[in-house]
């Protein structure tokens, strides 16, 4: 499962992969790229060619895989690195091995993608992946922080996990389906424009997603629909737009891979996702409660073993309580500067949507909420678009039909306005 709004369609993506193990990935890569429309070119370093077969890259990306042989190719008229540099809308280097990393770093031209690295003018999406001891070598992490000084660079540090080494540590490559992720959020802005954007460094964004679970006994549940797609697609936008993300979520319908790169604590009950965000919410520059949590709850505590089918119906009128509002509670507790986001999911009319959202927002106290419908086809709960109206203090803006993407960046926007400016850029 993937994003399917179109922010890879006719794009031009140059995968490049040096002499890591991770190498054996990126023909899935390349492969989920093409399935996204993107137009797509290839590259291995000498020592990649070992791990990975130039024909896989080829056949998978529909078009030649170049290597360091065909820089010196007598009938080539413009130097192969220029070509691709220029050729390319957005480099993805995956894996980024520590030699590539330290030919970059250093500005030393030494190979076909050394050169085209320097040569490079676009964005570049940098996935490193090593043994733990070479990722946490001191030079390592010195040209790892040197090239996020470059314009243009966007880090993926390598996750942690089982290595093929057989260590268990930070050292392995993003998954391949949170680099595609990744190219997608660089794509989604603004109808098409590419986006660099790293506005949210130095800040420390809280988001909710996903649905919250009430217990009716020991087997059933109270729930809604949300897949929390919209909340983990606000997160990771604002993660590639520089934040340090915490996300705090009930169950989701995600992929696993689009959660690599935030701080995660997954929670069940609207209570549990209140301590948690309790817990948080003061270290937080913003705050996105984009979760949506049950409305009712068994009141009185202690949950009833499991009353057979017959009895469900008395059962359900009985003992039941509504759940605090946790985005009013969480306004009420706000330190000085913090910008807090809502979301209403809401049926019916335009007109419907403003009016109610309208009285919500001011009943909550939110900066900003985000009204959207969950009623009408291929958008709200579970879909890649969305539309409704982003209310704030003389805001109302009527938002299209758009990818939850682009939403995404649109909403991070209007929640920095106002915000303090970060110490630590
Ligand atoms: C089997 C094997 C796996 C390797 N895996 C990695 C790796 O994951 N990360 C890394 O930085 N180097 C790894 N290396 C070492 C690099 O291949 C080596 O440093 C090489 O010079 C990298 O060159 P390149 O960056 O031009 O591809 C590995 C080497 C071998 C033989």
């Amino acid at each position: 499962m993937r994003t399917d709004d179109g922010a890879l369609r006719g794009r031009r993506i140059l995968v490049a992969a040096s002499g890591s193990i991770a190498a054996v990935k990126t023909p899935l890569l390349v492969s989920g790229l093409v399935q996204a429309g993107a137009e797509v070119r290839c590259l291995l370093t000498p020592s990649a060619e070992h791990l990975v077969s130039p024909v896989a890259m080829a056949t998978l990306s529909r078009h030649r895989c170049y290597r360091d042989q065909d820089q010196w190719d007598p009938g080539r008229s413009r130097p192969l690195h220029i070509e691709l540099a220029e050729w390319a809308e957005l480099m993805v280097v995956a894996p980024l091995s520590a030699t590539t990393l330290g030919r970059w770093s250093l500005g030393l031209a030494d190979g076909l993608l050394a050169s085209t690295l320097l040569a490079c003018e676009r964005p570049v999406l940098a996935a490193a992946a090593m043994n733990t001891a070479m990722w946490k070598h001191p030079a390592v992490q010195a040209n790892w922080q040197s090239i996020q000084r470059l314009p243009g660079v966007i880090p993926l540090s390598p996750t942690a996990g089982l290595l093929a080494c057989d260590r268990h540590g930070d050292g392995r490559m993003a998954d391949p389906i949170q680099i595609e992720l990744a190219a997608a959020v660089l794509f989604s802005r603004h109808e098409g424009e590419l986006s660099i954007d790293r506005s949210w460094l130095g800040r420390r964004l809280l988001v909710s997603a996903g649905s919250t679970l009430e217990s009716i006994d020991q087997a059933r549940l109270i729930s809604n629909r949300s897949s929390g797609r919209m909340g983990v697609l606000l997160a990771q936008v604002a993660r590639v737009r520089g934040a340090e993300v915490e996300l705090i979520h009930g169950p989701l319908q995600v992929p696993q891979a689009w959660l690599e790169g935030l701080d995660c604590e997954s929670v069940e009950s609207a209570d549990q996702m209140q301590q948690a965000l309790h817990r948080r919410q003061e270290q937080a520059s913003a705050l996105a409660m984009v979760a949506a949590v049950a409305d009712l709850r068994r009141s009185g505590g202690g949950l009833l073993s499991k009353p057979p089918k017959s009895d469900l119906p008395q059962l359900l009128e009985q003992g039941w309580e509504p759940v605090p509002d946790l985005l009013e509670g969480l306004v009420n507790r706000r330190p000085p500067g913090q910008r807090i986001l809502g979301f209403a999911a809401l049926t019916g009319s335009d007109e419907e949507l403003l009016l109610r959202g309208g009285e919500k927002r001011l009943r909550k106290g939110c900066d900003l909420l985000m009204v959207n419908p969950i009623d009408r086809v291929g958008e709200g709960f579970g879909e890649d678009n969305a539309s409704g109206w982003l209310l704030g203090d003389g805001l109302q803006q009527r938002v299209p039909l758009t990818s939850k993407l682009a939403l995404a960046h649109d909403l991070l926007d209007a929640l920095a306005e106002g915000l303090a400016t970060p110490t630590s850029c």
